[in-house]
């Protein structure tokens, strides 16, 4: 099956109240295990690489995996730029054959947010790609009024910036954040937000920072020497929650590289003597896969090819 765009995907979810995984690769073995676990879970997924990925890997490589997966899976899968803010690494990935970017204007004033985002939109669409966009700010947030306004999705301007700008999809903010170390003390998240901002947009919703950093994946990489320590990530029954609210697209990048890193660690230091990676890397493609597996189903994804 050919790449497929993020509306096809995400309208699809927006319409059966379920989420699809977007998760972010930079390498044939852990594309490799996405597909496999799309193929596997009869799921559909956003495939995503960051301007980073693209920086590391080289686009023509990533499209190129991308699509022979794509076939080889026989799965709706959506290749997505992360986090795009280079005007020209968007333009790149819309002329080399992703289905989806995202304009991330979220660190821009409102008003230069909405211009740079329908200016994209206008361009990708007239290219058959879906645009996400972003409103509000990556972060954790403190218990108190200040700083949840500094940083949350607010309903009113999130109904403007999508009737303004014309995004198949919003990423909002409701108090996650990237990587590892999400949380300094219990998490503090604002997921009845999810359903304002749903009520006064309609559209896909999507959640950043939506990694666990599973206990079992955590307590392996502290085993092999990690230094993990302080590791929080957004607990799965919040996860639930805020898909029942209306995310349809979850970002999931920091628990796919623990879960590498985490079993590359264990199988270096029980085989040494090993010098052919294929005996390095298929383990921790194994272990991927399970984990993509396992966010498939509890997102409601599986089954919905
Ligand atoms: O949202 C960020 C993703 O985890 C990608 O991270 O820019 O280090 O590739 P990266
Ligand atoms: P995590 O760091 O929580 O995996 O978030 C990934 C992400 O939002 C990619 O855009
Ligand atoms: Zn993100």
């Amino acid at each position: 099956m050919s790449l497929v765009t993020g509306k096809e995907i995400l309208d699809k979810a927006n319409h059966g109240y379920y989420a699809v995984g977007a998760f972010n690769f930079v390498n044939m073995e852990v594309l490799k295990a996405i597909a496999g676990a799309a193929a596997e879970e009869k799921s559909p997924a956003l495939i995503a690489c960051s301007e980073g990925a693209i920086k590391y890997a080289g686009i023509k490589n990533l499209v190129s995996m991308a699509k022979a997966e794509a076939d080889a899976s026989g799965m709706p899968l959506c290749l997505h730029l992360d986090h795009g803010k280079d005007f020209n690494v968007i333009i790149q990935c819309i002329r080399n054959g992703f289905t989806s970017v995202m304009i991330d204007g979220s660190h821009l004033p409102l008003e230069e947010n909405i211009a740079i985002t329908k200016k994209i939109a206008e361009i990708a669409h007239a290219a058959g790609v879906s645009v996400e966009g972003e409103l509000g700010k990556l972060s954790g947030i403190e218990d108190n009024v200040s700083s949840r306004e500094s940083i949350l999705t607010d309903p009113a301007e999130a109904e403007r910036f999508v009737a303004e700008t014309g995004v198949d999809s919003l990423a909002i903010a409701i108090g996650t954040a990237h990587g590892p170390k999400k949380f300094k003390g219990e998490p503090i998240l604002e997921i009845p937000l999810v359903a304002e901002i749903k009520k006064r947009t309609s559209i896909p919703l999507v959640l950043h920072g939506a990694s666990s950093v599973p206990a079992d994946v955590l307590e392996k990489g502290l085993k092999y020497g990690a230094k993990w320590e302080g590791s929080k990530g957004v607990p799965e029954a919040s996860l639930v929650e805020a898909v029942k609210g209306g995310i349809n697209k979850v970002n999931v990048d920091t628990d796919l590289r623990m879960t590498f890193i985490s079993t590359l660690r264990q199988v270096m230091s029980e085989k040494p003597e090993s010098v052919d990676l294929r005996d390095l890397f298929k383990p921790c493609m194994g272990a991927v896969k399970d984990v993509v597996r396992y966010k498939m189903r509890l997102l409601g994804s599986s089954g919905k090819a």
